[in-house]
């Protein structure tokens, strides 16, 4: 994606100086500041910080992660648990641990040397470093093309609105940011909005605020900006209000972790949305790459969701200043579970499914 016409994606690896370089996302939409993930607590920070967030980035800053800490000093056992417990609701990231993992005996270290290869410039040779740079790579490439896709297979939803407005602008309402920034390119709820947009198709996008951190507000509302898609700031309760009065044509939203019946854990605040997008018949699409879906978990009932630290709740501006009373008490729950009957269908690389449920929302509307 562009920003300021030069093309970016989140995170890459650049070969000529074997380096791992990201886009610090605390950081927007003020400064555009790269860092360097030079070790394996420089990926650990960087995802607890969320410097890099996003449930697919996390994925793949995680096996970079591994590539960077590879050393005699920590097993890929000891990496692959410690990154699954940064942050634990998205199941992209324990998916790419895994993979990485695979690649290794079992997360223990293997004695074939065969595998060596200069790191890092100032570390010395990492066992299993090309085969971990090969995977990890591999892992970024495969999340880009599978925006690319659910883009693709997004696109006719929004073509179909099109053709009822005549012209009209078509209001998509999306929460959090699960844009290029949260991914590595394209997005996965805002690849059929790009898509659209570029298209010639007139699109405009309601960007729920999403408090705490502020991710519509500082990210999605900046990276639609960069690439000039018309889009409208609101706070995170005006949705509903909104679909009231008919101007939310349809609802697309990223994924955590699908569970096995279709129950989609994403930001907070999301729930309320399908809610609200139910009782006024607005459709309410999920996109999501397959490394979110957890075929092994039954229900969003059985998914830990991340607590976070009371100061984003409590303070704003960076911290700086607090907007409730000392001594106030505060829970920070960072995701919630929308059951699968209030969705009207997923958008994945394979293309739109809607075989989850047998109760559901596509029924109402179709
Ligand atoms: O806490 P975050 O910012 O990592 O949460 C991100 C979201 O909830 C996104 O909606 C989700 O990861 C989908 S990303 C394409």
């Amino acid at each position: 994606m562009e920003i300021n016409n030069t093309h970016y994606t989140s995170l890459w690896y650049e070969a000529s100086t074997d380096r791992v370089l990201y886009i610090d996302q605390t950081k927007l939409p003020w400064e555009l500041v790269i860092r360097e993930m030079k070790t394996f607590e420089d990926g650990i920070r960087a995802i607890v910080d969320m410097e890099v967030r996003g449930a697919p980035l996390i994925g793949v800053a995680a096996a970079f992660a591994m590539y960077v800490g590879n050393s005699p000093g920590i097993t890929p056992g000891e990496m692959a648990d410690r990154l699954i417990a940064t942050r634990p609701t998205a199941v992209n990231l324990a998916n790419a641990v895994e993979q990485m993992l695979l690649i290794t005996d079992n997360g223990q270290p293997i004695t074939d040397n065969s595998s060596l290869v200069t790191g890092h410039l100032s570390l010395p040779p990492r066992k299993w470093g090309s085969l971990f740079l090969d995977k990890a790579l591999e892992i970024r490439q495969r999340e880009i093309d599978c925006c690319h896709m659910i883009g693709e297979h997004g696109l006719p939803v929004i073509q179909k609105i099109a053709n009822r407005k005549g012209g009209e602008p078509i209001n998509i309402l999306t929460h959090c940011n699960a844009g290029w920034l949260a991914t590595v390119d394209y997005g996965t709820a805002l690849a059929p909005v790009y898509l659209a947009h570029d298209s010639g198709i007139p699109v405009h996008v309601w960007v729920d605020e999403t408090r705490p951190r502020n991710q519509g507000a500082r990210l999605t509302v900046y990276e639609l900006s960069q690439h000039g898609v018309p889009n409208t700031l609101i706070v995170d309760n005006a949705g509903g209000h909104l679909m009231q009065q008919g101007k939310v044509d349809l609802v697309i939203v990223g994924a955590d972790r699908i569970t096995a019946n279709g129950d989609v854990v994403n930001k907070i605040g999301t729930y309320l949305k399908a809610l609200a997008a139910f009782d006024n018949l607005v459709p309410f699409y999920v996109a999501a790459p397959t490394s979110s879906f957890d075929p092994d978990t039954a229900t969003g009932k059985d998914v830990l969701i991340e607590e976070r630290g009371e100061d984003e709740v409590l303070f704003i501006n960076g911290y700086k200043n607090r907007i409730a009373p000392e001594g106030t008490r505060v829970i920070n729950p960072a995701f919630d579970v929308t059951p699968a009957r209030l969705i009207t269908g997923y958008l994945t690389e394979d293309g739109r499914r809607q075989d989850y449920k047998t109760d559901k929302q596509s029924n109402r509307l179709s």
